[in-house]
């Protein structure tokens, strides 16, 4: 697949490209990547890009002639791109958006800046907007280096083995299983038995259990489809619900002296 982000801040991409996964993927060219500076489709001397913007307020505005004529110039003939508007407005990114970008032929990011980029820009060229989360971010920079390492990962064969982000949370429905290493005790605290015992079933019942305590805690409304649990989830999240529960108090307790 080929990526391109069109930034004013090429140069913010130097470690990400250099470093993991988008360096190896690149290498095995299951990926392209290019990395585009907006400047370089302004025609006028001080290569402007932003402008003030129309009914008052404080801040610069993304103009949208450069934006359209980089998109139109990076648009590869046939491949019917998803142009993608990074922006905190847009629709949130999650692993199914994630998914849904690794199996395109082209993907152009457009990195938004300052108070926001001229309208038409999210109106007439992008085919959707994305948001990676409810904070805003100084530029839409850091959120495309977010989109391009969730979709390169899931390129076939980019993590190294065709399974590995298969069983992954949010594919999953829950979050994942917590993990650990040698040593088997560090400053008292012990890895649980269940690990240790080389006995399958018993590792993967204690990281179903963990999974969902995990999941109940951070992400319930991970656990509200129930197509996603079998009994087998069902029984250890009523366990898990009912440790939780508060003893029942006993009836003195509420009368009031
Ligand atoms: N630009 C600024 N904030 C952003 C966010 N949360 N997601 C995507 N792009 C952004």
């Amino acid at each position: 697949m080929r990526l391109d982000v069109l930034t004013i801040f090429p140069a913010f991409f130097d470690g990400f490209l250099a470093h993991g996964i988008a360096r190896r993927a690149r290498e095995r060219r299951q990926v392209e990547i290019g990395i585009h500076d907006l400047r370089d489709w302004t025609y006028d001397r001080h290569q402007v890009v932003d402008d003030r913007p129309y009914g008052g307020e404080d801040g610069m505005v993304l103009k949208p002639e450069p934006i359209f004529r980089a998109v139109e110039s990076l648009t590869h003939r046939q491949s019917d791109p998803s142009i993608i508007l990074l922006t905190p407005q847009g629709r949130r990114f999650d692993q199914a958006a994630a998914l849904r970008l690794s199996r395109q032929s082209q993907v152009i990011l457009i990195c938004g800046r300052y108070e926001g980029v001229d309208e038409r820009v999210a109106e007439h060229l992008a085919t959707e907007e994305l948001s990676i989360g409810d904070y805003i971010l100084s530029g839409g920079e850091p959120a495309a280096m977010v989109v391009m390492d969730a979709v390169i990962r899931l390129l076939p064969n980019a993590l190294g083995s065709p399974t590995s982000a298969q069983y992954e949370s949010f594919q999953t429905g829950r979050l994942d299983y917590p993990v650990y290493t040698r040593p088997a005790t560090y400053r008292g605290w012990s890895v649980p038995a269940e690990l240790l015992t080389g006995n399958h079933a018993e590792v993967n019942l204690w990281r179903r259990r963990a999974a969902l305590r995990k999941t109940l805690r951070y992400r319930p409304d991970l656990l509200t489809d129930p197509a996603r649990l079998d009994d087998t989830d069902r029984r250890l999240l009523t366990e898990l619900l009912r440790a939780a529960a508060p003893a029942a108090q006993p009836a003195e307790c509420n009368s009031s002296p």
